[in-house]
């Protein structure tokens, strides 16, 4: 282009024309500019396991299939997920100080008995008490909303209501609640100057604060009669309750990321898609039980987490190609949730779909995604809401994206709702 910019074919065709072995999905700029998809769309093509030399992440393979992500995901006694080797995110083990324990990034047994003890606080049981109060909140949160001025979604709506579910799940106080998106926007942040954090001392001062914060609410826990929060479970379960402190905070950490980053994603990256989509914006408000099928499909196309990491434990052949023991491999669901040998157009939209939840975003094996289940019903219940409420949520501006190859999501999103119904 004249202004130096480039367009979307010219940066299309520079992908397919460069040098396989330059490829390197792993740019968080490119994230942020949702600009990756051309690089894997050539890897699934004519490099589903790739292994990329250099880069800001150092050596690692890319794995982009959907059956191939399966493959690692579900084969844990040689993909590794453990934190002293370095953990589930491309980045880990390359930070400047020493690696949390949580069971996401732990192996059998450790994991499997850590996750028990927590489970019990998102079994179908549970949200079933949980629904009419996540009601509650939704109606209230709609209710404030300005009408005909332009507001920020997430900031308003997304991590509100994943805010208040969070701090029910930790049974800490409401008053508290946007604490909890704030650390765990801190957790997941690059330091950089803008940024929400500046420096890698700021994040750890920081971290110190959110540490101390839920001592306090462990200390309380350990005290009392058990209760059905996770900080009751981790204080009170056999498996968990002579847990180091350090190991206690890793596995907050993993909750608070896990409950209300990605839930918040979603919830905002539906107002998005049905915006870009206006033909399945109008087909959900002319038939809301097909609210379920689009939030799964907003989670495959949103993504949330656009991958998890693992590091070989032994030489396995994949996909034709021999990975070393000690090897990182990054499992892209981002790109899986893209392969269209397993999913029938997956680069449209589609909100009913046939198999709506066939996407590869709460992964697959032992790690899958504990609060799944808790995820799609906020969604649910924040959808069946709105279709009570508004005729439209109408996106005014773009949207600012995550400066992350890890959490796919939305920093803020413009919108302006026209008129109630
Ligand atoms: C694990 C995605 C919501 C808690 C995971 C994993 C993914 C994921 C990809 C790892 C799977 C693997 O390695 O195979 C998502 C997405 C969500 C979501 C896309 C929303 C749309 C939640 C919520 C909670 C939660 C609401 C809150 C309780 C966890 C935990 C793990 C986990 C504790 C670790 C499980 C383990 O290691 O056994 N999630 N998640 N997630 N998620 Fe979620």
């Amino acid at each position: 282009m004249a202004d130096g910019s480039v367009t979307l074919d010219e940066a299309r065709n520079a992908v397919w024309s460069a040098p396989l072995e330059s490829l390197d999905p792993a740019q968080p700029a490119l994230f942020q500019q949702d600009a990756m998809w051309p690089i894997f769309d050539r890897l699934r093509a004519e490099a589903p396991v790739h292994f990329t030399e250099g880069g800001e992440y150092g050596p690692y393979w890319s794995i982009t299939r959907y059956n191939d992500i399966m493959a690692v995901d579900t084969n844990h006694q040689v993909f590794s997920s453990d934190f002293l080797l370095g953990g589930i995110t491309i980045g880990g083990g390359q930070q400047n100080f020493e690696p949390l324990p949580m069971f996401i990034a732990m192996d059998p047994p450790r994991h499997d008995v850590q996750r028990k003890a927590v489970s019990p606080a998102v079994s179908p049981a549970n949200l079933q008490l949980m629904a009419p109060l996540i009601r509650e909140r939704a109606g209230a949160i709609l209710d404030g909303l300005p009408i005909g001025e332009t507001f920020d979604w997430v900031d308003l709506v997304s991590k509100e209501l994943t805010a208040m579910t969070l701090a029910t799940l930790f049974d800490a106080p409401q008053e508290d609640r946007r604490k909890l998106p704030y650390w765990s926007d801190v957790v997941t942040a690059i330091p950089m100057p803008g940024g929400i954090v500046e420096s890698l001392e700021q994040k750890l001062e920081i971290f110190q604060e959110y540490q101390a914060y839920f001592n306090v609410l462990w200390n309380q826990k350990v005290n009392a009669p058990p209760t059905g929060d996770m900080i009751s479970m981790l204080a009170h379960h056999p498996a968990t309750r002579d847990m180091a402190p350090r190991e206690y905070f890793g596995n907050v950490v993993l909750l608070t990321v896990g409950g209300n980053d990605t839930t918040r994603n979603t919830i905002s990256g539906s107002v998005f898609e049905l915006n870009r989509n206006p033909d399945q914006y109008a087909k959900l408000r002319a038939d809301p039980s097909l609210i379920p099928s689009m939030v799964s499909e907003t989670i495959r196309y949103q993504t949330p987490l656009a991958h998890m990491r693992r590091t070989a434990l032994e030489d396995i052949e994949l996909g034709g190609q021999i990975i070393r023991k000690g090897d990182k491999v990054v499992m892209w669901y981002v790109s899986g949730n893209r392969d269209d040998s397993v999913i029938e157009r997956p680069n449209d939209y589609i909100i009913d779909r046939e198999r709506p939840r066939q996407h590869i975003s709460f992964g697959f094996g032992i790690h899958r995604c504990v609060g799944n289940r808790l995820a799609e019903l906020q969604l649910q219940i924040i959808w069946e809401e709105i279709l009570k409420r508004f005729p439209e949520i109408v996106v005014v501006g773009e949207p600012k994206r995550s400066y992350s190859v890890f959490v796919r999501g939305f920093e803020t999103l413009p919108v302006m709702i026209p008129r109630r119904l």
